[in-house]
Formats: structure tokens, C-alpha cells, sequence
């Protein structure tokens, strides 16, 4: 059946915008004190946001000179799938709080520039018109961020829509089972709006909210049910999708993972919203991949804000990196433009920073590239 959906609307990059940090600066103005306050907040003191941006800042690059740039390119294999660069769209939440348009609009982004989409389970626009954005506009196939759910049945719904939507993995989120402590929130009373409850919830037979949402904070509704390792081993029964981990970050975690045929892991203190004081994912992906040996599908993110800070964490192992904040700053300057700008960005400087050292394709990047 085909599924219908409304192209976003085209709106111009407002002037000065040239880096992710622009966006940043400038998403400030557009998106209101609350929805700043949600997006924009970390938890508790910041510290461990802090330390993901100056992780990736503080490594170093030993370029090599002289090296054959002939048929460079920026392309990798993710899944069996060609990612025009090593990119994806992380799974962000409730994004029409930051611009009309929605996940739509990032998802044509994404299309725009062949690079991945994670779609949230708390996403303001249900996965089918987004997988038929994407697959309509020539893009790849959307990956389902899980939250598990109270209920077993209401988790099980979740895959079976993801499934038929034409979802190529699945993505639970580990480490979030409760809500982090979320100030900024707190401080400007920030509460989504009834009228913006996320549809894939909504649509749940046992509706896991509204009724004590308000109250128990943003996420805290979804996220109360905390999974375990069973639980993914029963996850793992009942789908063929190929299902990743979000937010391990313990080697002993990471190989348990491995043991039970998880296909990958996505390295992540979940942008320093949740357990202040962990150390930067810049520290912990080199344990990891240690941790799981040099073939195993990682991905990792927090922080990446620059062409030279994707290099450096495929220097350190990943596969590829997420981009999360910048994603919903650049959604709300300029709507799938924007978001487009943002990923050119990053692809570009990601180009210009594997020709200085001497890398012609992103297999050609080792940690003999970093000091
Ligand atoms: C949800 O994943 C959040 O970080 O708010």
C-alpha cells in the first residue's frame, strides 16, 4: 500500500549560518525557552555533554602527506546498505516541537544526502509516511528506535509496525530506564503539550500516557519499565530485523552483547542527558571496540560538531557516527533545509579533513592518524 505524505516546506537558510556551532547559536532564538530548554538541556551539571564536544576536540590528527587522493570518496557500507558518508540522523524526539515539519522534514534530508535516519519511538510523525518519504525520495530505509515498553505486547506492537513499515533494524535504547535530571526542564516548567503526544504511543492498546505524563516528567512514562538482558533475549526472538544496542558503553556489556548476536552496538551517553559524570564517548568507544575486536558493527555519538570530529571517532573504531542535537538546531533554522545545510556540513569538512591526512576513502582512517 503506498503511504502518502506531505513534502516540508522550503524555507532559506537564515544568513551567517556556516557551522553546526551557527546552528547551534541560532536555533536558540527560534526555538522558545522551553523546547530550548528540553533539546539543548543535559543532565544535571553538564559535565559529561561538556566532556563529549572537548573529547573529540582535544585528539589530535598526524596527517600523512603525499598519498594518492585518486577516486576519493566518502561512502561506507553500513548493514549492506552505501551511506553517502559515515552519517546518521539520531533518534531525537518529539521534533515538531521544534519545527512544524517535523521528522519529515529530516527525513528528507537524509534522502537528500543518502546518509541514515534512527527514528524515535517519541517521534511527532509515525514511521510509515517518514519510510515512504524516504523511500519515495530515493533514500534508505529508516531504523526504529525501541524504547521497551511496560507491557510486552505493546513493545511487540512497536516492532511489528516497524517491521511493516519497512524498517532495516531495530535500535533499543539501554540507558535510559529512567529519566536523567533534567534542570533546564525543571527550570522552565518545560511539559510536552497534550496535542503533541508522540502517535506511536498513542496508538498502543495499553497507552503507557497521557494520564500521569505531565506529572512524571517527559520520558519518565516510557522509560519506567527498565529492560533487562532477558529482555533482549527476548527481543531477539521476535524479529528478523537486525537489532543494535544504544548506550552500552562497558566492555563486560559490549561482549555480553556480542555473545548473544546482537548485531550492533551504538556507543552513547545518550549526549550527556542522562547520567552526568560519565566520561566522553571519545574515551569509552577505543574500550569497546577493544572490547569486541576490529569487525563488529560500532557507531557512536556525543559531541561531533565538526568534519575533524567524525574522523577522529572512525580513527577510534566507529563504523559511523550519530548526529543528534545539531540535527533538531538545524531543524528548527530552516526546516529539511536546514537539516540538509547541516549534514553538507559535516560531509564536506569531513572530505576536506581526510584529504589533508592523506585518506582517500573513510577505510583508509586508523588510529595512526591520531597522536
Ligand atoms: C529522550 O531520549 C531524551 O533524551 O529526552
Amino acid at each position: 500500500m503506498h503511504i502518502s505524505w506531505n513534502p516540508p516546506s522550503i524555507s532559506p537558510l537564515p544568513p551567517g549560518i556556516i557551522t553546526l556551532d551557527d546552528h547551534e547559536r541560532h536555533a536558540e532564538h527560534m526555538l522558545g525557552a522551553a523546547a530550548h530548554a528540553y533539546f539543548a538541556g543535559t543532565a544535571a551539571d553538564g559535565l559529561t555533554h561538556a566532556a563529549n564536544r572537548q573529547g573529540w576536540r582535544s585528539l589530535t590528527l598526524r596527517p600523512r602527506v603525499l598519498q594518492s587522493l585518486t577516486g576519493g570518496h566518502t561512502r561506507t557500507l553500513l548493514q549492506c546498505a552505501t551511506l553517502h558518508a559515515p552519517l546518521l540522523l539520531a533518534p531525537v524526539a518529539h521534533q515538531q516541537l521544534a519545527h512544524p515539519d517535523g521528522e519529515l522534514a529530516s527525513a528528507c534530508a537524509a534522502a537528500a544526502m543518502g546518509v541514515g535516519m534512527v527514528v524515535s519511538t517519541l517521534s511527532s510523525i509515525p514511521i510509515e509516511p517518514l519510510a515512504a518519504c524516504l523511500h519515495d525520495s530515493g533514500g534508505l530505509p529508516p531504523w526504529f528506535q525501541l524504547y521497551a515498553q511496560p507491557h510486552r505486547d505493546d513493545t511487540l506492537a512497536l516492532i511489528h509496525r516497524a517491521e511493516q513499515a519497512g524498517c532495516a533494524a531495530l535500535v533499543l535504547t539501554v540507558d535510559a530506564p529512567v529519566q536523567g535530571v533534567r534542570d533546564a526542564e525543571r527550570r522552565t516548567g518545560f511539559v510536552l503539550p497534550p496535542q503533541k503526544q508522540p502517535p506511536h504511543l498513542a496508538d498502543l492498546p495499553n497507552r503507557p500516557w497521557p494520564a500521569s505524563h505531565a506529572e512524571a516528567g517527559l520520558c519518565q512514562g516510557v522509560t519506567a519499565h527498565a529492560p533487562t538482558w532477558a529482555d533482549v533475549e527476548w527481543l531477539q526472538k521476535q524479529t528478523s530485523l537486525p537489532l543494535w544496542l544504544k548506550g552500552v558503553t562497558h566492555p563486560q556489556d559490549a561482549c555480553r552483547a556480542q555473545d548473544l548476536g546482537i548485531h550492533g552496538l551504538i556507543v552513547s551517553n545518550h549526549g550527556g542527558r542522562t547520567l552526568d559524570t560519565m566520561p566522553s564517548t571519545s574515551r569509552l568507544l577505543p574500550q569497546v571496540r577493544a572490547a569486541v575486536g576490529a569487525d563488529f558493527p560500532l557507531l557512536v555519538d556525543g559531541g561531533i560538531r565538526r568534519g575533524t570530529d567524525v574522523f577522529k571517532a572512525l580513527a577510534l573504531g566507529a563504523n559511523a557516527v550519530l548526529i543528534g542535537r545539531p540535527q533538531v538546531f538545524a531543524l528548527a533554522n530552516a526546516g529539511a533545509r536546514g537539516v540538509a545545510h547541516m549534514l553538507r556540513t559535516l560531509r564536506d569538512e569531513l572530505e576536506a579533513c581526510m584529504a589533508l591526512c592523506g585518506c582517500a576513502t573513510v577505510d583508509a582512517i586508523g588510529p595512526e592518524h591520531l597522536e
